[in-house]
């Protein structure tokens, strides 16, 4: 995989696109998505595999919903895992370093883990029953203008705004918030965290920075999953992984992620331990 691109650049641009153009996608550029999707790695150590479905070839009766969400999108990307203990979060890593090439060749896509028949998809690509289908992604150009539900969803779950510091980031343990300007080299970073995408916008990140770490932790929205086959929130965590890293490794900080140094340290109700980026 090659990043040669500005993450900052690619996350501040990135929007979800619901409403897409006829134009169609040039070959080259698709099969540039192509190879980029299948030279992909993520730290959580699972191997996200990913199906790729033109839509246009598909006859009328075979066409599959997005309940209305996803209107005139030439092409769809399917990623699935192997059911593991981080299976998700690697998930969410892959597809969002996907989402921000995808962004930085001038095209819109948009994150579907709910509003689409996951069945039919399924069917069309040949995906095989042992393997978890969390998510897929339409692709193309962007519509100039958004359409009617897609106004209406951007609203309810105030897509534009995020969480401020306060909410997200803490120094030493739970009751402390990080302020900004106490951040240092990581305020870049966490920064790009805050700025990403998260299912139905809850932003569950919460990352705590202690002993030289960021220990990142998934702040569950009570109830909210139950709506998944899976726990959809933990997608969102591999999305700020992958957004974190990028903006490290950017900024030529040293570090590496480690599921084993779990802090002793007190927490909040439906918070959960998931990884942490230690400085080297
Ligand atoms: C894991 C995940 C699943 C999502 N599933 C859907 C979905 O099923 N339907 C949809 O319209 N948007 C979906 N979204 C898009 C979010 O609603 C969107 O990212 C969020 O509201 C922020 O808006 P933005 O992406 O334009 O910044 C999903 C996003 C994520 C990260």
């Amino acid at each position: 995989m090659n990043m040669d691109f500005s993450i900052e650049e690619a996350v501040r641009k990135r929007r979800s696109v619901r409403n897409y153009k006829e134009q169609e996608v040039e070959a080259d550029k698709r099969q540039a998505i192509e190879s980029f999707a299948y030279s992909l790695e993520n730290p959580f150590g699972e191997k996200v595999n990913f199906y790729f479905l033109d839509y246009k070839d598909m006859k009328n009766e075979q066409k599959l919903g997005t309940y209305g969400v996803i209107k005139g999108a030439g092409q769809y990307i399917g990623a699935t895992v192997k059911s593991g203990p981080m299976a998700l979060e690697a998930i969410g890593y892959e597809v969002e370093t996907l989402i921000l090439y995808l962004t930085r060749l001038g095209l819109g896509t948009c994150w579907l883990g709910g509003t689409f028949d996951r069945k039919g998809f399924a069917n069309a690509m040949d995906i095989e029953e042992d393997e978890m289908f969390p998510v897929v992604l339409p692709y193309g150009y962007a519509a100039d203008k958004k359409h009617m539900k897609e106004f209406a969803m951007r609203k309810m779950v105030k897509a534009d705004s995020r969480k401020g510091w306060e909410q997200l980031f803490l120094k030493n343990d739970f009751r402390s918030p990080l302020p900004r300007t106490e951040a240092g080299d990581l305020e870049f970073p966490l920064e790009m965290v805050r700025l990403g995408p998260s299912a139905s916008n809850k932003q569950p990140w919460r990352i705590l920075l202690k002993d030289n770490a960021c220990h990142f932790y998934e702040n569950k929205e009570p109830g909210y999953s139950k709506i998944f086959p899976y726990d959809i929130q933990r997608i969102d965590m591999g999305i700020a992984a992958a957004h974190f890293d990028f903006a490290v490794k950017e900024k030529n900080i040293k570090g590496h992620f480690d599921t084993s140094c779990r802090p002793e340290t007190e927490l909040p109700e439906h918070t959960e331990y998931i990884i942490s980026w230690v400085r080297e």
